[in-house]
């Protein structure tokens, strides 16, 4: 194996002083009950970035994402559906202190994590991100439309293509259509990276436009 290049090496550094930093990040008031900051696990160099909310009480007490009954679900349809590990891509949360009582992240705490995520987006320049549910897939795509509405496409987003897919703890409260359909999104997501990754013999799903988000929001009132 080749030793790693200077441009590498300087984003890896980056990498690491971004994860100093959030460590000791006192920006929001979640920093009082953190046990531990939940920076993101996984490669720092992946074609494929998953984005959750926020670290519930298990993942608190780890440091790590979606080590949870969210987490072990995620895993095995990872492993299922894109023959992938925890592993092989980056995992991340729109937050990464935990809200007391696994209540929904406040907008003023989603907006102080922010620059962290926005980071972590940069440096790790994935190829395709996969938000789960509502609080990733609305920031990124700035949209108040819902996950249900959203799911179910590709979007070119940010010279990258975003596949948005409910949360797996939708799909463990919604069952057996809810986890069909992340495994359809999951599908979606890795035949774009295979594509991307030069892969000629796979087929090129649709990547459609974020303009296209206006005509989803005709649905009044589509929050959910
Ligand atoms: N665990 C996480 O790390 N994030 C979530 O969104 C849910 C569980």
């Amino acid at each position: 194996m080749s030793p790693p290049d200077s441009q590498t090496q300087s984003a890896d550094s980056a990498f690491e002083e971004l994860r100093t930093a959030a460590e000791s990040c006192t920006s929001c008031g979640l920093c009082e009950q953190r046990t531990q900051v939940v920076f993101g696990s996984g490669d720092p160099h992946a074609d494929l970035m998953f984005i959750g909310e926020g670290p519930g009480a298990e993942e608190d007490r780890t440091g790590l994402p979606f080590v949870g009954r969210s987490g072990k679900l995620l895993d095995r349809l990872m492993g299922e559906e894109m023959g992938l590990t925890r592993d092989s891509v980056y995992i991340a949360n729109v937050v990464k202190c935990r809200p007391p009582a696994n209540r929904d992240p406040r907008p003023e705490e989603i907006a102080a994590c922010r620059p962290h995520l926005e980071r972590q987006l940069e440096l790790i320049d994935p190829k395709v991100v996969v938000t789960l549910g509502n609080f990733s897939s609305k920031l990124l795509m700035d949209t108040r439309i819902g996950i249900t509405k959203l799911r179910g496409r590709a979007y070119a987003w940010s010279g990258r293509a975003l596949v948005p897919t409910l949360h797996p703890a939708a799909v463990l409260r919604g069952g057996g259509d809810a986890m069909a359909m992340v495994r359809a999104d999951l599908v979606r997501a890795q035949m774009i990276v295979n594509r991307s990754t030069g892969d000629p013999s796979e087929t090129e799903p649709a990547v459609v436009d974020l303009t296209e988000l206006s005509e989803l929001a005709d649905v009044a009132g589509a929050s959910r």
